[in-house]
């Protein structure tokens, strides 16, 4: 495929991040999770970080305007040429209006957005048992745990719960995905650019599912 230009989009605990690492590994692309950018802003502490923290601990999204130049300059630079993977970005129709004028900006065009379809209560038991390391790599105590306890597989880093990862903090995630993220589904299916993943299945199935989808495309593409 000549450009691969991915957004995944879901709600909080959809497997995105699981997700994320995978393509990045399959595609060899650049992967930007803002989550990860605005965490790794937080605990180096700089301006971006602290405009951040506190709307991140209370699991409001962070305006708009502090977000969308973070990912713009990301999208244009070189390292981004033959396609990029977004995590996370867009989550408003503001950040998806702003990523469509940056991608024609640059003669591109998005390829397709995968949303991760999963339940609430799918999110609450995925996000209570959630383990990261401070390098975002992502473990569940029950569906994916660590060889060692606490210890993380791939950088050897502690595993901790994250911040936003309290039961009161999730509420709010949940509350704001479907408030101001979930319309991108309707914004990105009008424009045929969405394809709809089962979230619920595990990690290897999702993976096979978006793998499938991605060939399907290419297939077409070429056709
Ligand atoms: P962010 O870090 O992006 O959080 P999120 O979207 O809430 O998503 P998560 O990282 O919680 O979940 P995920 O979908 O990646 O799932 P994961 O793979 O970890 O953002 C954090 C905050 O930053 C936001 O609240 C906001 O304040 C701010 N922010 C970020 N971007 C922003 C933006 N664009 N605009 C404004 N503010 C922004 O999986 C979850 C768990 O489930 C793991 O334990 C995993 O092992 C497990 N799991 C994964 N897949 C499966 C499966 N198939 N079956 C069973 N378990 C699974």
């Amino acid at each position: 495929m000549s450009e691969l230009n991915l957004v995944l989009l879901g709600p909080p605990g959809s497997g995105k991040g699981t997700q994320g690492e995978r393509l990045q590994q399959d595609l060899e692309l650049p992967y930007y999770a803002t989550g990860d950018i605005l965490r790794a802003a937080v605990r180096e502490g700089t301006e971006l970080g602290r405009k951040a923290k506190e709307y991140m601990d209370r699991g409001d999204l962070v305006p708009d305007e502090v977000i969308v130049g973070v990912i713009a300059e990301r999208v244009a630079g070189s390292e981004a040429e033959d396609g990029f993977i977004l995590d996370g970005f867009p989550r408003t129709t503001v950040q998806a209006e702003a990523l469509d004028s940056e991608v024609n900006r640059l003669g591109r065009a998005l390829t397709a957005t995968i949303f991760i379809d999963v339940s609430d209560e799918e999110v609450v038991r995925r996000l209570g048992g959630r383990r990261t390391c401070a390098n975002g790599h992502i473990f569940h105590v029950e569906f994916d745990p660590p060889e060692r306890a606490g210890i993380c597989d791939v950088c050897g880093g502690e595993l901790v719960v994250r911040d936003d990862d309290k039961p009161d903090v999730i509420r709010n995630r949940l509350e704001r995905y479907h408030a101001e993220t979930e319309p991108l589904v309707a914004y990105y299916d009008e424009r045929g650019l969405l394809h709809r993943i089962d979230g619920s299945a595990t990690p290897d199935a999702v993976s096979e599912s978006i793998r499938a989808t991605l060939a399907t495309l290419r297939m077409e593409e070429e056709a």
